[in-house]
């Protein structure tokens, strides 16, 4: 292979996607897949994304690139729903983000940037400056082990040149968990677990032997690195951060393999990365996965600001009053407890008055004949545990009146300054 110029070697990758991508016109691929607009999940598809459910982390996927991948959450049946919409419209298509790309980053740019948003997380006092771990790196990465993955020469070259964060320590940032943004994390590709993982960073790989542009085949393409994990979250469905460039995208299933970087929303890593920096600057992120607009994100840009950000920020300063404002925000959510304890118990009552109503309603559909579930046999008997259910139900009732005329009486004595703040607080976030 030819020695080429560093300085203007382009990410392989996307001269990859050039011969491989189709163009917007979709004839070409009509042979691969004559795939409807909204053909439902295959079987197999369905399999992945189940798997996805049992892992609740992504990697974004950078190269000339920057490839989102929208997520899942706690609740299986919810999540299942959440995937299969996110999967039709994430998975499905090239984006116009991708479409536009005529200037690809080189990946001096793309390891400058990563440089560059390193060092300005130093600086935000999330970590120490001497945790970058600059290249050459010693020991470096694993060649072996990268060949074996199937990583091509410019891949592993520009893995050597990208800094990372030194993690021996317990505890990275101030969050103590190597918290990075929208609930990431940062990847160390020195780490054989790390490298090996960001070939399948999506649990999906069925059959390795497969293809590229199978389902269940590999989809991460030997030029192809990950420079972070990063959850990337569909806010919508699970009320968490998403990286904002990449909501709403909407996506037709292409084809080939449903999780090739190349089918999922996208933009480029400069532009990302760029964007990335600018939100930490701009104090729109807060380091550790805090967003303005909400308490905990206010709050910190307060004291960014009240410390001296940008011009003469003082991190020890902030460090300090950092940790005594969250010392001092679990104390207020102590002080607040009388009103835990009303809401609570309103809450419970509401719960067994709606279970009651239901029950009821139960009882009445099975003495007007109604079917009963096939576990029940006896249609008497199981009238018979309805309103038994309903009976203790209601012998509950007294207890949690009591209790809630208890934690109302609490409740009037609270400080009128916690009571005033507490609202303020609601007024503008909600809880
Ligand atoms: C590198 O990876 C190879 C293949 O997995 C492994 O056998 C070897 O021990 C690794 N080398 C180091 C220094 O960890
Ligand atoms: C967050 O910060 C950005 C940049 O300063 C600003 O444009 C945006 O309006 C802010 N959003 C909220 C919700 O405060
Ligand atoms: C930064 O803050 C610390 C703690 O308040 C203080 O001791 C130190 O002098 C400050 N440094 C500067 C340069 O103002």
């Amino acid at each position: 292979m030819p020695e080429k110029d560093e300085k203007h070697v382009e990410v392989p990758l996307l001269e990859d996607y050039d011969a491989t991508i189709p163009d917007s016109q979709p004839e070409a691929d009509e042979s691969l897949s004559p795939t409807p607009k909204s053909k439902p999940i295959p079987t197999l598809k369905r399999r992945a994304l189940r798997l996805f459910i049992f892992c609740i982390w992504f990697y974004a996927v950078f190269m000339g690139s920057f490839y989102f991948f929208s997520f899942l959450g706690d609740q299986y049946d919810h999540t299942l729903d959440v995937l299969k919409t996110t999967a039709l419209k994430t998975y499905g298509g090239i984006t116009d983000t991708y479409q536009s790309i005529t200037n690809p980053a080189t990946r001096e740019e793309v390891v400058d940037l990563m440089t560059e948003l390193y060092e300005l997380l130093a600086e935000m006092g999330y970590y120490d400056a001497a945790m970058i771990g600059r290249p050459p790196h010693s020991p470096g990465i694993n060649r072996t082990l990268a060949a074996e993955l199937e990583f091509s020469r410019e891949a592993v070259e520009m893995m050597e040149m990208l800094p990372y964060l030194l993690q021996e320590e317990e505890s990275l940032g101030w969050g103590g968990d190597n918290k990075f943004l929208l609930s990431g994390t940062f990847a160390d590709l020195r780490d054989d677990g790390v490298l090996d993982f960001t070939r399948d960073p999506m649990f999906a790989i069925d059959d390795l032997s497969k293809g590229f542009d199978e389902d269940g085949g590999k989809y991460m393409r030997p030029d192809y690195i990950c420079l972070m994990k990063l959850w990337t979250i569909d806010q919508e469905n699970m009320g968490l951060q998403a990286d904002p460039a990449l909501k709403n995208i909407e996506l037709e299933e292409g084809p080939g393999n449903m999780f090739s970087p190349e089918n999922a929303a996208s933009r480029l890593a400069r532009d990302a990365l760029r964007d990335y920096i600018h939100k930490f600057r701009t104090l729109e992120w807060i380091p550790g996965g805090n967003v303005n607009g909400t308490w905990e994100g206010d709050e910190y840009t307060r004291l960014y600001k009240e410390n001296g950000w940008p011009e003469s920020f003082n991190s020890t300063a902030f460090n300090i009053a950092r940790e005594q404002w969250e010392e001092d925000d679990m104390a207020r959510w102590d002080a607040e407890a009388p009103f835990q304890e009303v809401w609570k118990l309103d809450y419970w009552i509401q719960i067994a008055l709606n279970d009651i109503d239901e029950k009821r309603r139960m009882i009445a559909d099975v003495a007007a004949g109604m079917e009963i579930p096939p576990d029940k046999a006896d249609r008497e008997v199981y009238k018979q545990e309805l309103q038994e259910e309903v009976k203790k139900r209601i012998e509950s009732l007294p207890k949690l009146q009591a209790e809630l005329e208890v934690a109302r009486e609490v409740l009037k004595s609270i400080d009128p300054e916690v009571k005033r703040a507490r609202e303020e607080r609601m007024r503008k976030y909600g809880n």
